[in-house]
């Protein structure tokens, strides 16, 4: 199969109706998707990033006058989150209505559902007439894709079409949150930082345990992992000082280390903005994973606002196999 990068809605609708899967790009990180209401289309999904069945999709849908087509009883924080930050880079586990597909919630009660904050997406899921389920358009466990590239490098000839909507702007994936007696609880850190959610609907609790079986699936301590070692330290040039001969690429927040020849650097904000540092983390991953060296060190990111995120998936990224 040929795999086109295109920015043709008219051809992704297509092959998204006639039960195909499609890379999509979000505002997050670029997603895998198919109607939700197609078995096959769904399947397909489960099996090209290889990810176990009980781990449940996110649906997406183009607008809040779509939420009670696939949801019930939301909460009033809920609808505040939603209101706040839709569309946006929040997901929110609410009770699902039964037309909603098993093999889409893994058999959960509950839905994961968003409505992602980019132009191209948004008109596509307009002109569907089913919202689309979509994980993170990479192989389980490897580093999600902020870049048509990153998405064509996982699965050139096994997808017909990347939709091309550029670079991700906010390069983490959403900020998951669920119910429990109406109460929020962030299940995943994201790309709204912890601060901005407390903001709207004052204290949260944080379950974003690393476990190594899920409960909250997706929570799986080892995830978002490059291939090269990878560690994350407070003190990059104390620990890599004694290292001779070993190809080692860093990610740093916003200033470089002392030149070594050995070392290739990712300043990842001269100016020291987490957001911007956020939107650049995955692709410097990418990027170094890609040059054979012998280890990624990243430094620990200050524990505010995103660096939480950050180092929530440098963490993961780090866990042994
Ligand atoms: O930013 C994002 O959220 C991206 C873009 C494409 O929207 N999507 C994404 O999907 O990160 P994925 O599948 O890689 O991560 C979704 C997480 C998984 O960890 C899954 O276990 C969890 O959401 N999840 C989905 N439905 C759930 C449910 N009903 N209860 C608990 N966790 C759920
Ligand atoms: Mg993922």
């Amino acid at each position: 199969m040929q795999t086109i990068i295109s920015k043709d809605i008219e051809v992704a609708t297509q092959i998204l109706e006639r039960g195909d899967i499609i890379a999509i790009p979000t505002e997050t990180v670029y997603g895998l998707a198919g109607n939700i209401f197609d078995d096959g289309a769904i399947r397909k999904i489960f099996a090209l990033k290889q990810r176990p069945l009980f781990n449940p999709l996110i649906v997406h849908i183009p607008s809040i006058n779509n939420l009670n087509d696939i949801v019930e009883d939301v909460p009033i924080k809920a609808n505040k989150l939603a209101d706040a930050f839709w569309p946006g880079p929040l997901t929110l586990i609410l009770k699902k209505k039964s037309a909603v597909p098993d093999l889409v919630t893994a058999g959960k009660p509950t839905v994961a559902v968003r409505i992602p904050n980019h132009p191209l997406t948004l008109q596509l899921l307009e002109n569907l007439n089913f919202p689309l389920a979509a994980p993170s358009a990479n192989p389980f466990g490897s580093i999600s894709p902020t870049t048509p590239s990153h998405v064509f490098g996982y699965f050139s000839g096994k997808l017909p079409m990347v939709l091309d909507g550029g670079n991700c702007e906010r390069g983490i994936e959403s900020t998951i949150i669920g119910f429990e007696n109406d109460e929020p609880i962030v299940y995943r850190l994201g790309s709204i930082a912890l601060e901005e959610i407390e903001v709207v609907v004052g204290p949260v609790k944080v379950r974003n345990k690393k476990e190594s079986t899920p409960t909250a699936p997706g929570m799986l301590s080892r995830h978002y992992a490059p291939n090269t070692p990878t560690h994350l330290v407070e003190d990059v040039s104390d620990f890599i000082a004694h290292m001779v001969g070993e190809k080692i690429g860093v990610v740093l927040f916003k200033e470089k280390i002392k030149e070594g020849h050995h070392i290739h650097q990712i300043v990842l904000s001269d100016a020291g903005n987490l957001e911007e540092a956020t939107s650049r983390l995955y692709a410097a991953l990418h990027y170094l994973d890609g040059m054979d060296l012998d280890l990624i060190v990243a430094e620990k990111f200050p524990d505010e606002g995103l660096g939480k995120s950050i180092n929530d998936r440098l963490e993961r990224a780090t866990k042994q196999k």
